[in-house]
């Protein structure tokens, strides 16, 4: 069967990236991007988009018909730092879009899934290095209350009704074509911004509140890997533990400086420090790198030089 694609969110900090090369390996046609608000104008230009809120059951149906879709990759969310600010709206956004995606496979209208999970499932009794794979979830924000509770719907509408769904939980995700927004991880993205700018970034995190991170190509690459590996080798239907690198603030800012050698970093800490004290440091990955050959390409020496190039 030719693959025909739903993607949920399009206009987002992965939608972007993920529409583009999604497209570029499926066809044009193949990959219809929809979000409440336009997406790039490449995205606009180069295949079809449709106005859609994920939070909206029947419309989502009325485009998946229309389009013939097979497979949705919903990527709707509202982030940690903003869903602390409007707890039940996030709650809302983040589980009731997901709840539509899992009825409409379980229906039999789509029959592939991706759902991505995140570093927020984590909580603060989780061991904070080397994160395992199974372990203490105790997350403290209402979107890694989403994400833990979104992990464990996943696996039992897969269990239950044989839903092909699949997930990933991602780092801090950093990338250039668009900006993240909402998240406690926005900083190692804004940071670039303001380097080539302004020569200096006022931090929100602690110098040494370290994150576990990932570049964009590699969280494309592994999303794309995971929906296209065998149903078999994906073993965990929860979400898989991702990762790539890990840096604290103080290191990102001694890295840019290779590159600007006046690049200037100070620091004013805010509630997102917090939140940051709550998730891991470093993530062990290795079940998604046995089960379906997940292997990053980029090392943090090589984000930061490819950030600057292309934000130039
Ligand atoms: N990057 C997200 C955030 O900071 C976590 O998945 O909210």
């Amino acid at each position: 069967m030719s693959e025909k694609i739903l993607v949920l969110g399009a206009s987002g900090q992965i939608g972007t990236d993920l529409v583009e090369q999604l497209r570029s390996g499926y066809g044009n046609d193949a990959v219809v991007a929809s979000d409440i608000k336009d997406a790039s104008r490449a995205i606009m230009e180069s295949g079809p988009f449709e106005v859609l809120d994920a939070k909206d059951g029947n419309r989502m149906l009325e485009v998946i018909q229309k389009h013939g879709i097979t497979q949705v990759y919903h990527l709707v969310a509202m982030l940690s730092a903003t869903a602390e600010k409007f707890p039940e709206k996030g709650w809302e956004l983040n589980m009731e879009s997901l709840f539509h995606t899992l009825k409409l496979a379980k229906d039999g209208y789509i029959h592939k899934l991706y759902w991505p999970s995140s570093i927020a499932a984590f909580g603060p009794t989780t061991p904070r290095t080397e994160t395992p794979q199974f372990t203490v979830m105790d997350p403290g924000t209402v979107y890694g209350i989403s994400k833990l509770s979104g992990e464990l719907w996943c696996d039992y509408y897969h269990k239950k009704y044989g839903v092909d769904v699949r997930s990933i939980r991602y780092p801090g995700l950093i990338s250039y074509k668009t900006e993240p927004g909402g998240g406690t991880t926005d900083y190692a993205v804004d940071i670039f911004h303001k380097a080539l700018k302004d020569k200096r970034y006022e931090c929100y995190l602690a110098e040494d509140t370290a994150l576990p991170m990932m570049y964009m190509p590699d969280a494309i690459k592994a999303t794309i890997g995971i929906m296209e590996a065998p149903a078999e080798e994906v073993k965990i239907r929860t979400s898989y533990n991702l990762s790539a690198f890990s840096f604290d603030p103080k290191t990102l800012a001694g890295h840019i400086r290779k590159h600007i050698p006046e690049f200037e970093m100070t620091y004013h800490i805010d509630h997102r420090n917090d939140i940051a004290l709550g998730w891991p440091q470093s993530i062990d990955d290795s079940r998604a790198r046995e089960d379906w050959g997940w292997k990053n390409d980029y090392g943090l020496e090589d984000m930061v030089s490819d950030m600057l190039k292309n934000l130039k």
